[in-house]
């Protein structure tokens, strides 16, 4: 599975990078609001920071806007990745994105027929929102699942990238439900690599180790 960060903000990613496990961010409109006025600084130090994908997404409305906004996204970097919401006055846009090779990632996709809709187009990426779901009931890992079993049927390219992730446990189910990418906030990756057991297990490792009083492993 290949993890994405979900935030604009440059600190966070900076401070996650030397993990390694990072492979890509997504940013939406509500991320950039906390980040200040200067969106462009933004974007462009976190696609110069990050190697891999960055979402970032259209802030028109009309289709014409939206097409032309999504081609300046395209080329303000080389791994910028343009961020749609799921609307049926952008499907032509959308369409037309994709036979440029532009690398779209479709976002607010509630529906496992939403999801075949953009497949069929050829989009990069497919955003489900399971946190949304979850919110109003509904089962957000059997719609997931769901979506999933659609790629295999119909063996589409296009990435599913779980979105909306904001415990463990959503995120555990998007790893069973096999989907290709998960975007987490900062703060759920900080809870995966500082668990309690773990370290008061270094914690008495190291108290037993102490007892011999060595200097070295090997001397
Ligand atoms: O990736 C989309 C995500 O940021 C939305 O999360 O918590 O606002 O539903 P949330």
């Amino acid at each position: 599975m290949k993890i994405f960060l979900d935030t604009a903000n440059r600190e966070l990613i900076k401070n996650l990078l030397p993990t390694g496990v990072i492979d890509g961010i997504t940013t939406n409109p509500s991320h950039l609001s906390k980040e200040g006025s200067d969106t462009r600084g933004v974007l462009r130090d976190i696609c110069a920071m990050v190697p891999g994908p960055v979402s970032i997404e259209i802030v028109e409305k009309h289709p014409d806007a939206v097409l032309k906004q999504a081609r300046e996204i395209a080329a303000f970097a080389k791994n910028a990745v343009v961020k749609i919401p799921f609307a049926v006055e952008y499907m032509p846009v959308i369409k037309t994105l994709t036979s440029e090779g532009v690398k779209l990632n479709i976002t607010l996709v509630f529906t496992p027929l939403q999801a075949l809709m953009v497949a069929k187009l050829g989009v990069t990426y497919i955003s489900p929102f399971l946190g949304r779901w979850d919110d109003i009931g509904v089962d957000s890992a059997e719609l997931l699942e769901q979506i999933t079993d659609l790629k295999s049927t119909y063996d589409f390219e296009s990435e599913i990238l779980a979105a909306s992730i904001r415990n463990i446990i959503q995120w555990q189910k998007a790893v069973e439900a096999a989907a290709d990418v998960a975007t987490v906030p900062p703060a759920l990756l900080d809870q995966v690599f500082k668990h309690p057991l773990t370290e008061r297990g270094i914690e008495l490792f190291d108290a037993d180790w102490q007892k011999l009083a060595k200097k070295s492993l090997f001397e």
